[in-house]
């Protein structure tokens, strides 16, 4: 018997997809000839609202702003660890105008704002983990940004270099469970980073390259439940079989713009 996880209530921003589209190409899953249905995707974005609500988590949300189609994916715009914000600097030059919303909120909200210096994609590469933070680089977020954020932080940043360009992103190819534990998809990194994460996680959820093309690493986890999309359906039966339960959301629209349920939730720590 799998023993019982305790879920601990979170505070998450997000961002309504009103201007969601795919107008630019900046990772292999967007491709700008490609139709968005922006009612579907905003129906199914609510179905992910109401899924964290029915859960008893917090939920705030920016203002979307016309033009900036992927606004939507609030992972991008900072990672937040005891009330210290860390802001962004985006690698693609269309979406550099996303962090002035992003920061005008969190200043509204009390928080001031740390600008980096080096190209830095929030918790799209920044994944706090209990004692530590994981932090990609490879495609987007910089080494130097890690540095930056262990500095900012004072916790270890534990870099760790993707190599396969449909897994841009840290939280495309890794999700934190709890404080003591993650699942990942190991080919998306280089072989000393897997090397790392065997050392750090012993026990970790060990994801398939289906699990993580259908998005299942870019899953939300309370400590108990596991919002995660409904297409990695071996990830759920292993995460099912370590006592998690898994709350499936399908966010399929959001997947041609190379995004998922992470992806559009950022949690305020
Ligand atoms: N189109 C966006 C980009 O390529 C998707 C961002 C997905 N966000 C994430 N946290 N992985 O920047």
């Amino acid at each position: 018997m799998p023993e019982s996880r305790v879920p601990r209530r979170r505070r998450y921003l997000v961002c309504e997809p009103r201007h969601f589209a795919v107008q630019y190409a900046i990772n292999p899953w967007m491709r700008p000839d490609q139709h968005v249905d922006v009612s579907l995707a905003q129906a199914q974005w609510q179905s992910l609202i109401g899924a964290y609500r029915a859960h008893g988590h917090t939920v705030e949300t920016v203002e979307p702003v016309p033009g900036l189609p992927d606004m939507v994916f609030a992972a991008n715009a900072a990672v937040v660890v005891d009330g210290r914000v860390f802001g962004s600097l985006f690698h693609a030059p269309e979406r550099r105008p996303e962090s002035h919303p992003y920061d005008t909120w969190f200043k509204s909200a009390g928080y001031d704002v740390y600008r980096p210096e080096s190209v830095s994609e929030g918790e799209g590469d920044f994944v706090p983990a209990g004692r530590w933070v994981l932090a990609g680089t490879g495609f987007r977020t910089t080494r130097e940004a890690h540095r930056e954020a262990q500095e900012f932080f004072g916790a270890p940043v534990i870099g760790l270099t993707l190599v396969d360009p449909y897994f841009y992103h840290l939280d495309t190819a890794l999700f934190v469970l709890d404080d003591d534990n993650i699942a990942y998809y190991p080919e998306a990194f280089s072989p000393g980073s897997r090397e790392v994460l065997a050392r750090l996680y012993p026990d970790a959820v060990i994801a398939t390259r289906e699990d993580a093309m259908s998005f299942g690493l870019n899953s939300v986890s309370d400590g108990r439940h596991v919002f995660i999309s409904p297409g990695a359906t071996a990830l759920a039966e292993e995460l099912t079989r370590h006592g998690y339960i898994p709350v499936p959301v399908d966010l399929s629209e959001f997947h041609k713009a190379g995004g998922g349920i992470k992806c559009c939730t950022q949690e305020i720590r």
